[in-house]
């Protein structure tokens, strides 16, 4: 049986990756699982300066799921390339980057200078961070926007470029063709929803910054409609996520037409969830006498 999946000039040894932020760099579960029998690991936002995050609390958990605020905290691309990179380059899995910014030159900056200093398997534009104020937010809603900033990442790059969707959009689908038409390899879908939780013993918002984005199982079905649906209004591949923690879960996101997928949130109740996942989708492919992935979603009645 092939369990691999080709985005662009990359091929996944199997469809099941992690998801950014929710996995760091690897060596935080390296550990408890054999981080390199993952398909692929979609690394913590990498951003042109380090970002100190936003104020704590930045996580609260709400039925079948998570609001995270955590503002894109992270080291900077310089001392990714000195602390980071090193061990993902030795990894066996494929690694994608995930690249954030405020504004297009920085996705442009990040991943010139990854390409010189920290070259991996390929890139994950996270245009759609509903954390940051400024930039994410406004790029990944706008398809002129995303078609301009994956078109200038794209002539400095013959790596893979996948661009991630908000799901805080009218028509998710019309920001994927602008992606397509800015000549991304894949789309990824979802990032996170915008949600509140408010405290009403204290009569005020749990997190500091009001909103954050929520994830986990609540939202699969919002996560599997998508797939469905942009996966039929682009060509290239899409890479579908949002609530998935197990088979399962994976199964219904390549039925619904994704060619792979990420587990994100789930990481953190079951660390274990990535394998029990690929070994599902074997069983899975065996009883349907199916010997590539891709022909899971021809299943699809
Ligand atoms: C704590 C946390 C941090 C995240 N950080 C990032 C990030 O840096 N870049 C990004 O593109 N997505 C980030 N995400 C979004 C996830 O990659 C994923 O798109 C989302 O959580 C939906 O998947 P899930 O329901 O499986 O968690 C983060 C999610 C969580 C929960």
């Amino acid at each position: 049986m092939d369990l691999s999946v080709t985005i662009g000039r990359t091929t996944m040894p199997n469809p099941v990756g992690v998801a950014s932020g929710t996995f760091g760099y690897g060596s935080e579960y390296e550990q408890l699982i054999d981080v390199d029998s993952i398909g692929a690991l979609y690394t913590k936002a990498v951003t042109r300066a380090a970002r100190p995050g936003n104020e704590i609390p930045r996580i609260v958990e709400t039925t079948a799921g998570l609001l995270n605020s955590i503002g894109l905290a992270n080291v900077g691309q310089e001392r990714f390339v000195t602390e980071k990179y090193p061990s993902l380059r030795e990894r066996a899995c494929t690694v994608i980057v995930n690249v954030a910014g405020d504004v297009e030159d920085d996705y442009v900056e990040t991943v010139e200078f990854l390409e010189e200093h920290a070259p991996l398997s390929g890139y994950e534009l996270n245009v759609s961070c509903p954390n940051v104020k400024a930039g994410g937010l406004a790029i990944g809603t706008n398809p002129e926007l995303v078609e301009h900033v994956t078109t200038r990442v794209r002539s400095v790059t013959e790596r893979p470029v996948i661009v991630k969707l908000t799901p805080n959009v009218t028509d998710p689908a019309e920001i994927a063709r602008a992606a397509e038409a800015g000549g991304a390899d894949a789309i990824s879908c979802m990032n996170t929803l915008v949600g509140m939780a408010i405290d009403v013993k204290n009569l005020r918002t749990v997190l500091p910054g009001k909103t954050g984005g929520l994830s986990g199982p609540a939202v699969r079905p919002i996560g599997v409609a998508l797939a469905y649906r942009v996966s039929r209004a682009v060509e290239i591949p899409l890479i579908g996520i949002g609530g998935i923690d197990g088979p399962d879960a994976a199964l219904q996101y390549l039925l619904a037409g994704a060619v792979a997928v990420q587990v994100g949130t789930a990481n953190f109740v079951d660390p274990t969830v990535t394998g029990r996942t690929i070994d599902g989708i074997r069983t899975f492919m065996q009883e349907h006498n199916l010997q590539r992935v891709g022909e899971i979603a021809s299943l699809l009645r």
